[in-house]
């Protein structure tokens, strides 16, 4: 009898993937033939320099953009092939995303903020706000669930749309530079909180950061350099 696993796809791969964006003056080459994949329920880090295509890269796992050339598959699935009516329903349900602002709907409470996309992806609003509760109880938020994001301070609100971000179950999280905006002690908050989701949810998380000392606690780090991507070396 063989004891091998049965094969698991790549939660996130990306296959001979170039991305350009049309210039003014020339096209901008942002990934370069990119090939490289994320074994399901793994942390991954990305750095890089401002502009090196980081948020692009992000933004075409997310189906928020589309490659020029090559194919994007999450949990196996091509999402570059994804009709527009299927998009909305794969962005809801297969990845959260959490950004460096925290985009939540200022004229809607927090616990509305969090219940509402799995209420408008066909959950019954009971069920959708009790489980909202418990991700706000999750993120030390559940308190604030009547405030408006307005009230709340910068690392509050990040804390709010990791909650969101969540609330559809996504196998894949990807978060641009969540902790961007954030003073030391919020920031240290949501890297717990991400990198427990991964340990105790078996999520997988794409992270992109500037800060090195976050990048490094991910299970893998890599750097995003001429339009592709190198191991970054662990210190
Ligand atoms: N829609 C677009 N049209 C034209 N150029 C774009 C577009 N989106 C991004 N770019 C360009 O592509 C390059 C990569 O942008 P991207 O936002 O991915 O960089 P980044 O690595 O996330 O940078 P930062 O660390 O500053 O967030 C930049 O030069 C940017 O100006
Ligand atoms: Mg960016």
């Amino acid at each position: 009898m063989s004891d091998t696993q049965p094969f698991e796809p790549p939660l996130l791969e990306y296959r001979s993937v170039t991305k350009t964006f049309t210039g003014h003056t020339e096209d901008l080459l942002i990934l370069k033939d990119l090939t490289w994949s994320l074994p399901a329920r793994v942390s991954a880090s990305i750095t890089g320099e401002s502009g090196a295509g980081k948020s692009t890269l992000l933004h075409l796992a997310a189906a928020l953009d589309r490659p020029t050339s090559g194919t994007i598959a999450v949990a196996g699935k091509p999402v570059s092939a994804l009709k527009e009516k299927e998009l909305s329903g794969f962005r809801a349900k297969t990845v959260g995303i959490i950004f460096q602002f925290h985009f939540l709907l200022k004229e809607f409470s927090v616990a509305e903020n969090v219940w509402m996309p799995a209420w408008l992806a066909g959950e019954p609003k009971k069920s959708a706000q009790a489980r909202a509760h418990d991700l706000l109880a999750q993120v030390g938020m559940d308190s604030r669930s009547q405030d408006y994001p307005g009230v709340l301070s910068g690392g509050e609100r990040q804390r709010v749309a990791l909650a969101r971000a969540l609330i559809n179950d996504p196998p894949l999280l990807l978060a641009d530079e969540p902790t961007g905006n954030l003073d030391e002690r919020n920031s240290h908050l949501v890297q717990e909180l991400l990198l427990d989701l991964v340990t105790k949810t078996q999520k997988t998380l794409l992270l992109v950061t500037h800060d090195r000392a976050f990048a490094q606690r991910c299970q893998q780090s890599w750097r995003l350099t001429a339009g592709t991507l190198v191991p970054e070396a662990m210190p």
